[in-house]
């Protein structure tokens, strides 16, 4: 099928380029023209693992297609994907629908036949409505349909959950858009991807439901590791005796220094809003955001704690920016409040991330980035560990011991084992495990 993905992003990118995979041939549509001509010579603006190698194949195969020219990529297409960004609007944590309203205009003013418009992006419910709104009023000669199909993609492992998906929801309004999507998701049918048609509306608030739920598993699981902490307890135990649960399921349980990235804050804000303004709130979930909040923070004294409660003019050594390995995503990443809350309290900050750093310079103000994890521990007065990158789990501590000008290290992502580091000589501290006194 010909099929038209409107914006090149980390969403419409991966699904255009995964669908040119199974068979269809795909048009991918941005107004940024840099951004295109990259992706015209291979060149992906994202890190994603494998994706620069699947835009090169497909692009070889003529299966897929980039343009800033809209009209061209509607030519003959039966669908279009809205893949746009829908960030939280400063004043309010609302979505900002923007970009959505402005695709879905854009796509009415110049579509060439029927149509089936999918939207992909994240969008609170009753968005789907508003679009059929616009298209109406600005083609009302137009034969269309709106469907929502909500993207479950993970930064990092987006193309796999892509092209091997726990499942697809689709929000459909008429049986014509229900064949049109049948037809799209085939290959994934074919291979018994389960595929859950729904009405809109349930496809679009099931999105916002799945990463609030999972967002609200973090938070849980880093409150007991804060209660571990006191009692005795280990976290990682915890975890496993409650995850071998089939009702709770061991995935999401690993406590860290909070969740970030670009889509759980982002989508727990807006659903709290959603809820807010339809006098249904969800407790629950602002309860949530909040203790993510308070958590990213509070690590900022947990290193402090480590360093005798005095971190003035101390250097600290950050490995690790991203919100997560494997992605060079600096959105909302835990690293930006923990190194401001350290600032505030007058620590020099050394940084270093095998992937993030050219996006972190944007965000970080006042951080010395090096090359590697040894030039940013060279006589630190402590390590912390805040993304937990393959690259730090094996590194070499006995070096880092003799380089650093205080053994401490602080590992936020329980990536070590603590005895050995401690019989190397190292103050070692994790999360969710007995607090350890501070040796001289
Ligand atoms: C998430 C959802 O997983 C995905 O389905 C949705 O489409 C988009 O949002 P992503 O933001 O890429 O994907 O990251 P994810 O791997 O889910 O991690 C989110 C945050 O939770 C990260 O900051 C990560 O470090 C943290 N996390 C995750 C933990 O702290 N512990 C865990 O056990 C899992």
């Amino acid at each position: 099928m010909k099929i038209a993905v409107i914006g090149v992003g980390y969403v419409g990118l991966v699904s255009g380029v995964c669908l040119a995979e199974v068979g269809h041939d795909v048009t991918c549509v941005d107004l940024d023209a840099q951004k295109i001509d990259k992706l015209n010579q291979n060149i992906v603006p994202i890190f994603e693992p494998g994706l620069s190698e699947m835009v090169a194949t497909n692009r070889e195969t003529g299966r897929l297609h980039f343009t800033t020219d809209l009209e061209d990529a509607l030519k003959g297409a039966e669908a279009a994907f809205i893949a746009v960004g829908t960030p939280s609007r400063e004043r309010d944590g609302h979505a900002d629908l923007s970009y959505i309203y402005a695709a879905a205009k854009s796509i009415a003013e110049k579509a060439a036949k029927p149509l089936v418009i999918i939207n992909k992006s994240t969008v609170p419910v009753g968005t789907g409505d508003e679009v059929e709104e616009i298209v109406k009023s600005t083609r009302p000669d137009l034969q269309f349909d709106i469907v929502s199909n909500p993207e479950f993609l993970r930064e990092g492992a987006a193309i796999k959950d892509f092209m091997a998906p726990d499942r697809i929801v689709v929000g459909v309004e008429s049986e014509h858009a229900q064949k049109v999507l049948a037809e799209i998701y085939a290959p994934f049918a074919q291979k018994n991807y389960p595929i859950l048609y729904v009405n809109r509306r349930t496809s679009e608030l099931t999105k916002y439901a799945a990463n609030s739920f999972l967002a609200l598993k973090l938070a849980y699981i880093n409150e007991v590791a804060e209660l571990c902490e006191v009692v005795g307890a280990d976290i990682k135990g915890v975890s496993k005796g409650i995850g071998l649960d089939p009702r709770i399921g061991e995935k999401f349980l690993n406590a860290g220094p909070g969740y970030g990235g670009s889509c759980f804050p982002k989508d727990t804000l807006a659903l709290v809003r959603t809820a807010q303004d339809h006098e249904r709130p969800l407790r629950l979930i602002e309860m949530i955001v909040s203790i993510n909040e308070y958590r990213k923070r509070a690590m900022s004294r947990k290193i402090a704690q480590m360093c005798e409660n005095e971190v003035k003019g101390k250097k600290i050594a950050i490995l690790g920016l991203t919100f997560k390995p494997n992605t060079d995503d600096m959105r909302e990443a835990p690293s930006i409040s923990i190194i401001q809350g350290l600032q505030d309290m007058g620590a020099e900050i050394y940084a270093y991330d095998p992937e993030g750093m050219e996006n972190a310079k944007h965000i970080l103000k006042d951080v010395t980035f090096c090359d590697s994890a040894l030039a940013c521990i060279d006589q630190a007065d402590a390590m912390v560990i805040v993304t937990e990158w393959d690259e730090f789990r094996d590194l070499p501590f006995a070096e880092i011991k003799k380089k650093m000008r205080k053994p401490v290290l602080v590992d936020l992502r329980n990536l070590y084992d603590g005895q050995p580091l401690k019989a190397e000589g190292f103050d070692y501290q994790c999360v969710g495990r007995p607090l350890e006194t501070v040796m001289s």
